[in-house]
């Protein structure tokens, strides 16, 4: 196959044939790395100057077994992915006479379910590794839990380092049997293959083992060539408008991934979010006119008449299954190192939308080792667990169950913008079309109108101590003395009544700022200038306050002092309490405070006067 049209023709029958996503799983050690190098071997995808170096350095290592070591070839890759840094996650694509592959390989450490789940979610099987001689670990639970979870159906559990056991069939009986009963049992796989391998040695990976011939099983290639691409539940079709392509005036299609359903030339379409309609004109695959198109075809459509259609929008027939809210129940696998919160905002990013949002309510989590939901107020590291979402504004989604292209989501950081979570919604909750906004006449703008000043909220944040009630006090009264309005909200002071239930532990701030933000702005619409002065040691907390104003209307004022100063301070000795471990989570000691990176004034109370510190804020408030 040297000739360029022979290579050619080869290629174009293998475009006939759909491709096959899979990934593979397993603990460390167990033998990832080399039975991917094993099934991309011997699907001849290594060139002959990689094998050279591969038995050069098979020797250095001194490899038994085989004359390769094909943990290499794939940790080769890894090494080379890892210059880039920019994806966790190595696709490879490899062909064999019947069809196409795409495999993901994610790092199988703990900590790096986060490139388990993005490989998985796009994959229509598994390989679920399993070392004979360890059985069934916690992390071929987890690996199973998730695959099921993301919406896999169709599994390979291949025990591997069969020569490593004398090939005894005792040993593979008794963990298939611990997989069926242990793990099979609490899922929904619909198809699941079990297969006795040693990918060393290459025992049923392409060919027949017959040290293992009593397990009846087809080779691995073979189950792979064999294997039934999945279809979405939902036959309805969805198209979510990832671009809008207007090359002149004459032409506007909306580009986009077929993510359910098939379409034709001549069918109405909705847009889900406003109900409008119009009929497909043209399909385009590439520059071709096509027509008609189905699940996964990247197209370009045309309509008959202009309607307003932008990128995010989904377009369906008319017998859409689409659902349209901003609170829905969901399964949540969490990534980050620290705990997910109630209440906490996130941003979450929903096909091509990003919208902020929190989680209202931890039903559950799963213990992995049983599968059994126990309760849950979050999740730590590598937990799954069940919650409501409640998001800034509706979208428009389908369960992933039905669709998973419209029904998944990610949890992004909004500090560090790092994906800390993922998700799959289950179904939509009703609840919140029962509370409207009430809209009333008189606003703000009335009110300023009628006193004849636009008030402002000043927030001082900055540690225990450091200064923010006794400047806010000062503040206040030279305010009062010009004649305004004002009233200071004061976090010790809120403490007493409103927030009197609530402590310093992460998620107890959380909502001690979320309330005092709201009376705040309560407050503010009424006409009231307003200081309010809490510690609000979390950057993401005071942008949600801030969030809630306009930008003119807020100013953040940090107060900033050296801890040094703040203990040799301390008029109400928590420092030395805090130091002596009496207060727990005190911040600036055994809590953190993340410091404000632009706040509108910065005030170092280490190097002056309370009264200077009042000028300076007097004097930004005159310029404004
Ligand atoms: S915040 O972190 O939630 O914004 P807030 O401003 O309401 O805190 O309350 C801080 C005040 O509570 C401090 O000035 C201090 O008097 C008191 N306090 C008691 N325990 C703690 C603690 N563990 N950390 C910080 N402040 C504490």
């Amino acid at each position: 196959m040297t000739a360029k049209h022979e290579i050619k023709e080869f290629i174009e029958k293998q475009n006939k044939l759909r491709t096959l996503r899979f990934i593979t799983c397993g603990s460390v050690d167990d033998g990832k790395s080399t039975l991917l190098g094993r099934l991309l071997y011997e699907a001849q995808l290594i060139f002959d100057d990689q094998i050279d170096n591969l038995l050069k350095d098979s020797k250095k290592l001194g490899t038994q077994g085989g004359e390769i070591d094909f943990a290499l070839l794939v940790d080769g890759l890894a090494a080379e992915r890892e210059q880039g840094i920019t994806i966790d996650v190595a696709y490879r694509f490899f062909t064999t006479e019947k069809r196409k592959f795409i495999v993901a390989d994610s790092p199988g450490h703990e900590q790096y379910t986060r490139n388990m789940v993005t490989a998985a979610s796009g994959a229509d099987l598994a390989i679920i590794l399993i070392d004979a001689r360890k059985g069934v670990l916690e992390q071929t639970k987890r690996h199973s839990f998730i695959a099921n979870l993301v919406g896999i159906r169709n599994i390979i559990v291949a025990v591997n380092k069969m020569d490593l056991v004398s090939h005894s069939k005792d040993v593979f009986t008794s963990i298939i049997s611990t997989y069926k009963k242990e793990v099979a049992e609490s899922l929904s796989f619909d198809k699941i293959n079990f297969v006795p391998v040693s990918a060393l040695l290459g025992e049923n990976i392409t060919k027949k083992s017959k040290k293992l011939s009593w397990a009846n099983s087809k080779p691995i290639m073979e189950l792979l060539e064999d294997a039934e691409v999945e279809k979405e539940e939902s036959t309805t079709f969805n198209l979510p408008v990832q671009y809008v392509s207007r090359p002149n005036l004459d032409f506007r299609g909306f580009c986009g991934s077929v993510a359910s359903g098939k379409a034709c030339i001549g069918d109405q379409l909705i847009v889900a979010s406003s109900n409008q309609n119009a009929t497909i004109n043209d399909i385009y695959i590439g520059d071709k006119k096509v027509e008609s198109c189905g699940p996964n075809d990247s197209i370009t459509i045309t309509l008959d008449r202009e309607i307003d259609i932008s990128r995010g929008d989904i377009l369906s027939d008319a017998t859409s299954e689409l659902e349209n809210s901003n609170l829905f129940n969901a399964n949540i696998i969490w990534f980050d190192s620290s705990k997910s919160l109630k209440d906490r905002n996130y941003l979450f990013k929903i096909g091509t939308k990003t919208i902020n949002g929190k989680v209202i309510k931890y039903k559950n989590k799963i213990d992995i080792n049983s599968y059994m939901k126990v309760n849950s107020d979050g999740l730590s590291m590598n937990e799954i667990g069940e919650c409501e979402v409640l998001l800034d504004e509706s979208i428009c989604f389908m369960s992933y169950k039905k669709v998973r292209s419209l029904g998944s989501f990610i949890i992004i950081d909004r500090n560090t913008n790092l994906t800390i979570g993922a998700g799959v919604i289950n179904h939509p909750l009703r609840r919140s079309e029962n509370i409207v906004w009430e809209k009333t006449d008189i606003d703000l703008n009335s009110r300023v109108r009628l006193i004849g000043r636009r008030p402002k909220v000043l927030w001082f944040t900055g540690l225990s101590g450091s200064g923010k009630s006794t400047i806010s006090n000062l503040v206040e009264r030279k305010l009062f003395e010009d004649g305004v309005l004002t009233y200071i909200l004061d976090g010790d002071n809120l403490r007493h009544g409103l927030n009197r239930d609530l402590g310093f532990k992460e998620g107890d701030r959380i909502e001690n700022l979320r309330r005092a933000g709201e009376v705040a702005k309560i407050l503010h619409d009424a006409g009231v200038f307003v200081l309010a002065s809490f510690i609000s040691p979390f950057l993401s907390d005071r942008k949600i306050v801030r969030s809630l104003f306009h930008e003119d209307d807020f100013v953040e004022i940090y107060i900033k002092c050296d801890l040094e100063t703040l203990m040799s301070r301390d008029p109400k000795k928590l420092y030395k309490k805090a130091l002596e471990g009496d207060i727990p989570n005190f911040t600036g000691i055994s809590s953190p405070y993340e410091e404000p990176k632009n706040p509108e004034i910065l005030i170092d109370t280490s190097g002056i006067e309370p009264n200077e510190a009042v000028n300076q804020i007097l004097s930004y408030l005159e310029k404004k």
